[in-house]
């Protein structure tokens, strides 16, 4: 292979990979401003459907006016989700999403996907809510905000 050739394909390949980043970034992260009742959210588990077949996104985030914060609820299994409220137990900066852990942009606390504490300087968790699920509706209580 000459020069030009190992140009070309390297340039090709950086480009492929810069690519699939940005598409699998957009695809990852779903919006939803919920529906609130009087306790708290209501979600419709279809949303954390993808087109493919028994395909899930990992999370869903939750940003409602209604809400100082966000919420990101994740999804483990059909019966199993978290919802974590993402301002950082440290000095209170809104939380970033990283697959499935949750980063402060403001001194790097992390935490995992069910709100535990995994890297400092925050020194506690997050708050979560309980979530139950009746006919497909994800039900956060808020009831502890
Ligand atoms: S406010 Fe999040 S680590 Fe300081």
């Amino acid at each position: 292979m000459n020069r030009k050739e190992f140009i070309l394909k390297s340039c090709s390949a950086c480009i492929g990979a810069s690519a699939l980043t940005f598409l699998s970034s957009c695809a990852a992260t779903k919006f939803s401003s919920g529906k609130l009742t009087k306790d708290g959210i209501l979600i419709d588990t279809k949303e954390f459907a993808l087109k493919e077949k028994d395909r899930y996104r990992l999370y869903i985030v939750v940003r409602n006016d209604s809400l100082l914060f966000p919420i990101c609820v994740y999804r483990f299994t059909d019966t199993d989700y978290s919802a974590v409220w993402m301002q950082c137990a440290h000095q209170g900066a809104e939380l970033n999403v990283a697959g499935d852990y949750l980063q402060c942009p403001a001194h790097g606390s992390e935490y995992d996907n069910r709100g535990r504490v995994t890297n400092g300087p925050a020194d506690r968790d997050l708050r979560t809510f309980p979530v139950t699920i009746n006919n497909n509706q994800l039900f956060i209580d808020l009831r502890k905000v």
